[in-house]
C-alpha cells in the first residue's frame, strides 16, 4: 500500500455536506451524503498519497488512512483547505452550501403571530474557484458538477467559471437515486472533452478517478 503511485503525494479532498447554522437548533443543509467523498478519501489513501480529508457533517464515515478535518460549515471547510495547502491535487467532492445566514441568531427564533422570522441570507464562498485561482494552487484541481438537467453542457461551463482542470459531472435527478444511493454515473470533464463513465459503485467511480489522478501526477520528481 506504502508503495502506490501516489507515495510521497499529498492531496486535499473536501466531502460531505456543510451546515449553516440558522440558529442555535436549526440549519441550512442538503442531501449529500459523504459516500463519494469518502470513496474517493480512501482510494487516494490506498493508492499511497497522503490525503487530508476535510469533511463536513457526513452520513458516512471518513475513511481510515487519511487525516480527518472535520467541519460545520463552509467558512471552516475554507480556512481548514487553505491550511491544508500546499499540496500536490485536490479534489472537491463536498456539496457546500450556497448560502448561510447574513447574521446566525444567537438564541432559539420563536414563532409569533405576528409574522414570519427575516431569514436574510447571503453567498457562501466558492472554494474550489478560490483556490483554483489563489496562489497555492495546486497542479491538479478537481471538481464536482451536480446537475439535474443539460449535465454536461452546464458541467463544462462550470469548469471554465471555476477554473478547475477536471470536473465530474453527475446527474442528481431523484430518479437516477444517485444521491445517498450506492451507485454513481458521472463524466468527466477535461481540456480534451468529455468521457462518460458507465454507471458503477462509487468506490469503483473513486477508484478510477485515483487512477487517473496518479497518472497525471506522474511519478513524484518527474517534472
Ligand atoms: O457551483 P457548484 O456548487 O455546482 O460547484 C460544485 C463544485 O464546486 C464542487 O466541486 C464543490 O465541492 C465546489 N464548491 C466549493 N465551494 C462552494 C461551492 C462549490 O468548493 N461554495
Amino acid at each position: 500500500l506504502g508503495n502506490g503511485p501516489l507515495r510521497g503525494r499529498r492531496i486535499v479532498v473536501t466531502s460531505g455536506p456543510t451546515h449553516e447554522p440558522i440558529d442555535p437548533v436549526r440549519y441550512i443543509a442538503n442531501r449529500s451524503s459523504g459516500a463519494q467523498g469518502a470513496a474517493i478519501g480512501a482510494a487516494l489513501a490506498a493508492l499511497g498519497a497522503e490525503v487530508i480529508f476535510v469533511t463536513g457533517p457526513a452520513e458516512v464515515p471518513p475513511p481510515a488512512g487519511v487525516e480527518v478535518v472535520a467541519v460545520d460549515t463552509a467558512a471552516e471547510m475554507r480556512a481548514a483547505v487553505h491550511e491544508a495547502l500546499p499540496a500536490d491535487a485536490a479534489i472537491f467532492a463536498a456539496a457546500v452550501a450556497d448560502w448561510r445566514m447574513k447574521t446566525a441568531r444567537a438564541e432559539k427564533i420563536k414563532k409569533t403571530p405576528d409574522g414570519l422570522p427575516d431569514l436574510a441570507l447571503e453567498e457562501n464562498p466558492d472554494i474550489l474557484a478560490e483556490v483554483a485561482a489563489g496562489p497555492d494552487r495546486p497542479g491538479l484541481v478537481v471538481g464536482f458538477a451536480a446537475e439535474t438537467e443539460n449535465v454536461v453542457e452546464n458541467a463544462t461551463a462550470k469548469r471554465a467559471r471555476k477554473g478547475c482542470d477536471w470536473i465530474l459531472a453527475n446527474d442528481v435527478s431523484p430518479a437516477t437515486g444517485i444521491m445517498g444511493g450506492r451507485d454513481n454515473a458521472v463524466t468527466l470533464i477535461t481540456d480534451e472533452g468529455a468521457e462518460a463513465w458507465e454507471r458503477m459503485g462509487k468506490d469503483a467511480v473513486a477508484r478510477r478517478l485515483a487512477e487517473r489522478v496518479a497518472r497525471a501526477l506522474g511519478p513524484v520528481g518527474a517534472a
